[in-house]
C-alpha cells in the first residue's frame, strides 16, 4: 500500500517525545519511506516540469514542523549556514544535491569571527535523505532541476540563522527567512 502524505505527517507528529523534542532519525526514515513508496506524490510535488519555487505543503498545528517542496531552476551553491535553533531534513527527489558539513572550531569569544572546518562531503541521490540538527552547519550545491522535500522543525522564515564565510573567517546573523529558501536560485538568477 502507498505510504500517504497524511500518514507521513502523522508519523512525524508521533516522532516527538514527551519532552517535545523530535527524533530526527525517525523523521529522516519517514521521509525516505515517503519518497520510496509514494513516487506519485514526489512526481506531483517535485517534478521540475511544473512550477518552480518553494511551496509549503503542510504545517503541523500541534508540533510546528513544516513540510516544503523545493524545485529549482538553475544551479546554486549556498554559503555554509545553519538553521538556528531549528533543524532541517532534506529528501532528494530529483537530480542530486552535494552536501558539505562543517564544525565550528573557534571559541566564539569574538563577535563576528568564526572558524569552521569541513567534516563531511557527500552527494544525496534521489531517495536519499540527510538530517541537520539545531545549529549544525552545512552547505548545499545542486545543478539545474533539482527537487527535494524538506521538513523543518519551525518556520525558517521566522528564525534567525547564521551564515559563515570560511575565507574571511566571519559569521553573521542573517535574520529570519535567510535560510528558508537560500538554497534556491531566484527566478532572475544567472
Ligand atoms: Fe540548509
Amino acid at each position: 500500500m502507498t505510504y500517504s502524505f497524511e500518514e507521513f505527517c502523522a508519523d512525524n507528529r508521533n516522532a516527538y517525545g514527551q519532552d517535545g523534542v523530535a527524533d530526527l532519525e525517525q523523521i529522516r526514515l519517514n521521509l525516505e519511506r515517503l519518497i520510496r513508496e509514494n513516487p506519485e506524490f514526489v512526481a506531483r510535488e517535485c517534478d521540475p516540469e511544473f512550477d518552480y519555487g518553494i511551496r509549503e505543503l503542510y504545517k503541523d498545528p500541534e508540533k510546528g514542523f513544516i513540510v516544503y517542496s523545493h524545485k529549482s531552476v538553475g544551479g546554486r551553491t549556498s554559503p555554509p549556514h545553519d538553521h538556528g535553533a531549528s533543524w532541517a531534513i532534506y529528501g532528494q527527489a530529483w537530480n542530486v544535491t552535494d552536501m558539505t558539513e562543517y564544525r565550528r572550531t573557534d571559541d566564539r569569544s569574538t563577535e563576528g569571527h568564526a572558524k569552521i572546518e569541513r567534516t563531511k562531503a557527500y552527494r544525496l541521490e534521489p531517495g536519499q535523505v540527510g538530517k541537520y540538527g539545531p545549529h549544525e552547519i552545512h552547505q548545499i550545491h545542486f545543478e539545474d532541476e533539482a527537487g527535494f522535500i524538506r521538513v523543518t522543525g519551525a518556520d525558517l522564515f521566522k528564525v534567525d540563522t547564521l551564515t559563515y564565510d570560511p575565507e574571511t573567517e566571519s559569521v553573521k546573523i542573517v535574520g529570519a527567512g535567510s535560510s528558508a529558501g537560500s538554497e534556491l536560485p531566484q527566478p532572475d538568477a544567472a
